[in-house]
């Protein structure tokens, strides 16, 4: 076990009481628990759930004390995705991922040469997508909501007035993000203070739009005076955002992407996002190789990951954007007998260089920071659901008025589509900007049953590591044998097919695997990447108690009863 994973996990024990003193355990809970970012949003879920409030009762908590606690990433200004798994066993998903605005166009970033104009689709107006929050939210509680809306907000309207302590962590990101707040926001806002650990945030006016929420439902956000001083707020700083995007935006359910993996059924998001598809097509490229007989983060192992990934993730920049604007060749995507052809250029003897695997030449360049959640209440629902602004604090471009940041998410879109792969595919084509169209994500919440049973519910931020990260987790505990807390702290790697290197969390892997992973042609990146992923999970323990698994990379705290 690496350093990060051993010291942290030390932490983690002493937090949380006497059920968690055995070794490498997280947080045990007999009946119900939420996984989250922030112990305050983990606290509001638990406190929605011990009210008799279902696992997506608090889900609706917890999402919206996320954008109070954990502005980052938690958001009204974003969007997210969500995977259910319901006391009857029937599983589902929730698409409330931002939009294209109606006016935007495939070369709405670059310049009159064709170049990608830096900082356009990244910082201020012009970056920001149709948020899908609030329409999310809504959406969930009118299908699956047990208690008035009133009594899910409550406390989350509570801790915005009373405000939020800032942690170590968090005094840091809102250090290094100063200069970006400065430059995107020319009036005075909220977090061009100093603030220091253990000072405390009060957000009163994301309070009050809360309220609104409250008593107008989704009119509330996306119709009247929000929506009125919203679009003229993100017109007034360069962006296309009408009162009509606005008014249109929908939450959509989706068929979930389903795929089994030995005695697992595992279930993850679709597109628009590319995480559950991605997420198959490893597993079933893994799944004739014996994983656990070549060991955790042993040579082999890493290996036939990056192998499986490399061909995925290719895959992924050619056929993938919003299903609802391009065809996708889902059956065959996440089908065995597909992978395991992808597989059959793979030895052990040599690195499968990425240019022998695609003639296409588009890296993934999206963002780590998004957040993710799990709860399992004591009737037997289970949800995961990842939420995001795409960057840290987003297009850092902050409502004042209203209390919350806006998503730079449009640059999840492909802004310069059109090198052709070898297949003679246009790369990318199919994530190219468009009016109203969904920008492709990684976002991989995901359930997973064990034989016919509730199993584990899991995701993580870390754009593009998304999918590596949620599968390593995975494998640590059904190939390894770890609990949660102890899969979710371990070292991770990531391969995404370009650029052509493995990168891995620094100093955590052993030196003799490395040099044979460099002897064997792959070569490694340990600078890029502090960390990657911060994972959140719950497993059904086989004494029907659940483990949560809280990322010690974070504030990430699991909370129960
Ligand atoms: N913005 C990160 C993602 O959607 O994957």
């Amino acid at each position: 076990m690496g350093l990060i994973a051993s010291s942290l996990l030390f932490i983690q024990c002493q937090q949380h009481g006497p059920s968690t003193q055995r070794k490498h355990l997280g947080f045990i809970a007999d009946s119900a628990l939420v996984v989250s970012a922030r112990a305050e949003a983990s606290q509001i879920g638990v406190s929605i759930l011990r009210k008799g409030g279902n696992a997506f009762d608090a889900m609706i908590a917890t999402e919206f004390a996320l954008a109070v606690a954990y502005p980052f990433a938690g958001n009204l200004g974003g969007g997210g995705f969500m995977v259910y798994r319901t006391h009857e066993g029937l599983t589902g998903s929730l698409d409330y991922r931002e939009k294209a605005p109606m006016t935007a166009s495939k070369d709405m970033y670059l310049d009159k040469d064709g170049q990608i104009i830096p900082e356009k689709s990244t910082l201020g107006g012009l970056a920001v997508g149709v948020p899908g929050t609030v329409a999310g939210m809504i959406e969930v509680h009118k299908k699956f909501g047990s208690l008035p809306l009133s009594e899910i907000l409550d406390p989350v309207i509570k801790l915005a007035r009373k405000g939020v302590v800032v942690t170590k962590k968090q005094a840091n990101r809102l250090a290094s993000y100063r200069p970006s707040f400065r430059k995107v926001n020319p009036d005075t806002m909220l977090f061009l203070k100093n603030w220091k650990q253990h000072d405390t945030i009060k957000y009163p006016a994301l309070a009050t739009t809360l309220e609104l929420i409250l008593k107008e439902g989704r009119d509330g956000f996306y119709k009247g005076v929000i929506a009125q001083k919203l679009t003229a707020f993100i017109r007034k700083n360069g962006g296309i955002i009408t009162e009509k995007d606005l008014e249109n935006y929908q939450a959509i359910w989706r068929k979930p992407i389903t795929f089994e993996y030995d005695n697992l059924k595992i279930t993850s998001m679709a597109p628009p996002s590319s995480g559950g598809i991605c997420l198959a097509q490893i597993m079933n490229s893994l799944e004739p190789f014996d994983l656990h007989k070549y060991g955790h983060n042993q040579t082999k192992t890493i290996q036939v990951i990056t192998e499986a990934s490399r061909r995925s993730y290719a895959d992924r920049s050619f056929f993938l954007g919003d299903p609802d604007f391009v065809k996708i060749p889902m059956d065959t995507l996440i089908s065995k007998t597909y992978a395991q052809r992808r597989m059959q250029s793979f030895s052990f003897e040599r690195a499968t260089p990425s240019q022998e695997v695609s003639h296409g030449n588009i890296s993934l360049s999206e963002s780590d920071e998004t957040t993710h959640y799990s709860i399992v209440d004591s009737y037997g629902n289970a949800i995961a659901a990842t939420t995001t602004l795409n960057g840290g604090y987003g297009s850092k471009l902050y409502a004042a008025e209203l209390g919350f940041f806006l998503n730079n998410e449009m640059d999840d879109f492909s802004s310069k589509p059109g090198s052709p792969n070898m297949f003679g595919m246009i790369g990318a084509e199919a994530n190219a900007i468009a009016p109203e169209k969904r920008m492709l994500s990684s976002m991989t919440p995901t359930i997973i049953e064990k034989d016919g049973r509730l199993w584990m519910s899991l995701g993580t931020p870390g754009g593009s590591t998304i999918i590596t990260s949620v599968l390593q987790t995975i494998l640590n505990v059904h190939e390894f044998g770890m609990g949660m807390q102890e899969a979710v702290s371990q070292p991770r790697f990531h391969h995404q097919w370009l650029p052509d290197t493995i990168r891995m969390e620094p100093q955590q892997f052993d030196l003799d695997t490395k040099q044979q992973l460099q002897n064997l042609g792959y070569q490694l990146d340990e600078e890029n990447s502090p960390i990657i992923g911060k994972v959140e999970g719950i497993l059904v323990m086989e004494n029907g108690q659940f483990e949560g698994g809280a990322d010690p990379r974070g504030d990430d705290t699991a909370l129960g009863f």
